[in-house]
């Protein structure tokens, strides 16, 4: 039995496989304490399996990419082009920027060898001889962790030439970003890999996993996406598929801040849970005497969902917020995404204008600069935001805003694009009202504190 740090004992709605180390009591980072616990068994069992069953094995536990866009790792795998001649990279994209999103630091300070494992076995699926940790300057703790994790695995014969007496060879090298978001965007980060400004490539037509890094199949998983090869591994497909819910398999970290009462990272089955559950069960509740406004479910560029919508599905279901399964595909049909796990809550003390303002500052100062409507309208919206927030804004201005945000979206090279104007056009639409009345004419110039105008 697993015992865990006074105060850090998991919900028991929690099903943790990833975090399973997370907070328990006695466990460091070490090598010796992850082969005691049963750590790299699993590259050992994958070792001795053919390189297309452990992909069939990923497709068929139905694993999506837990960076935030979901798409299913086993079918990026499989996009590496099968003539291939060219040398095949692997990237762990550990630069975990999203706002609201904090899970991927947890597993490398406290349980590396498991990313380490993950990344083995997966740069063995693909014929990876040589993979990448990116991670974001602002874990400079976590790279230190995790390059002496790589010393202590190739010190085992875990990594490094001829591993497990295999014949196969792998380098894995932490490579550290210089504080930019867009390099968490994968064509970016390639860019940035290979020494040059991170300005983000067009795809499609070229996905990474055709022409990556040097043009050379690049396979780009987050943190949490590796890990989960190991437990599919060590489960089959089949059985970890059974975890979660058809299409939405396996566990997920959902990362909960913002006004509730008991904030932090909960590993549950995907879509097992709904946001009501998260909100009363795992985190405790609200504030005392507060009431429910607000949510930003996955991460800071997915859409915001009132408290008092209601969400008419295809499939007939009828969901209030608090129904809401954290699923990709339900969250997908109520107008929103599940994304990088971040759930942002926000309750009747919150100010809508005050919100957006903060999105938008953080927008135009992460923006990369390649295309205008992205540079130009980043900036744009935070400087009307700025007034909106100061209450020296006319009511046009929020019309204006929306129009600004309208006229970023799909017109960029990247998803920063989207990332940036569906904040914005979710919370004008849903909050109109509130963002028009603190403007300068509603105010009739009185002299208003910002953060508490429209509180
Ligand atoms: P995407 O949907 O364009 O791509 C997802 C992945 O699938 C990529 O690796 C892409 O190369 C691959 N892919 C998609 N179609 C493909 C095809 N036809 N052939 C080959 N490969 C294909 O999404 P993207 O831009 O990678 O990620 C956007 C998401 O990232 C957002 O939804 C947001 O939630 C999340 N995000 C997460 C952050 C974090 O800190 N975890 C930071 C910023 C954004
Ligand atoms: Fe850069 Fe924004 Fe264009 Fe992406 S959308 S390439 S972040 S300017």
């Amino acid at each position: 039995k697993i015992s865990y740090k006074q105060g850090k004992q998991p919900h028991a709605r929690e099903h943790r496989l990833i975090f399973k180390n997370v907070d328990r009591e006695g466990y460091d980072p070490s090598i010796e304490c992850y082969l005691k616990d049963g750590g790299y068994e699993q590259l050992k069992k994958a070792m001795g399996m053919e390189r297309q069953a452990i992909i069939d094995d990923v497709k068929k536990a139905g694993l999506r990419g837990r960076g935030g866009a979901g798409f299913p790792t086993g079918v990026k795998w499989g996009f590496i082009p099968p003539t291939n001649t060219k040398p095949v990279y692997l990237i762990c994209n550990a630069d975990e920027s999203e706002p609201g999103t904090f899970k991927d630091r947890y597993i490398m300070h406290q349980d590396p060898h498991q990313l380490v494992e993950g990344m083995v076995i997966s740069c063995f699926a693909v014929k990876a001889s040589l993979a990448y940790i990116y991670i974001r300057e602002e874990f400079p703790e976590a790279a230190i962790i995790l390059e002496k994790a790589l010393d202590e695995a190739r010190a085992k014969g875990f990594l490094g030439k001829n591993i497990l007496g295999k014949g196969y060879d792998l380098e894995i090298y932490v490579h550290r970003g210089a504080g930019a978001y867009i390099c968490g965007e994968e064509t970016g980060l390639i860019e940035s890999l290979e020494g040059k400004r991170p300005y983000p490539r067009i795809k499609p037509p070229y996905f990474p996993a055709a022409l990556g890094l040097y043009m050379c199949p690049t396979i780009v998983n987050n943190v949490e996406s590796l890990c989960h090869v190991k437990h599919i591994i060590e489960m089959g497909g089949e059985e970890y598929a059974k975890l979660g819910t058809p299409n939405n398999t396996g566990t997920r970290i959902l990362c909960v801040s913002g006004d509730v009462q008991k904030p932090g990272y909960f590993e549950v089955q995907v879509g097992k849970v709904t946001m009501g559950e998260v909100i009363n069960d795992l985190c405790g509740g609200l504030k005392p005497g507060r009431k429910l406004k607000a949510i930003i479910p996955g991460g800071s560029s997915a859409k915001v969902l009132r408290a008092d919508e209601k969400f008419k599905l295809k499939d007939g279901r009828e969901l209030t917020i608090m129904d809401i399964p954290m699923d990709f595909d339900t969250m997908a049909a109520c107008g929103s995404m599940a994304g990088s796990g971040g759930v942002i809550i926000m309750d009747d003390s919150r100010s809508m204008s005050w919100v957006i303002n903060n999105l938008n500052a953080f927008y135009a100062h992460e923006s990369c600069g390649q295309c205008t409507p992205c540079r130009e309208g980043s900036l744009w919206m935070k400087k009307i935001s700025d007034r909106i927030v100061a209450g020296t804004a006319s009511p046009s201005d929020v019309d204006e805003l929306e129009r600004v945000a309208n006229n970023i979206e799909g017109k960029t090279i990247c998803a920063f694009g989207e990332a940036c104007s569906w904040p914005t056009q979710s919370f004008v639409k849903k909050f109109r009202d509130e963002l028009k009345s603190g403007t300068r004419e509603e105010l009739e110039g009185k002299v208003v504190n910002p953060e508490t105008v429209l509180a």
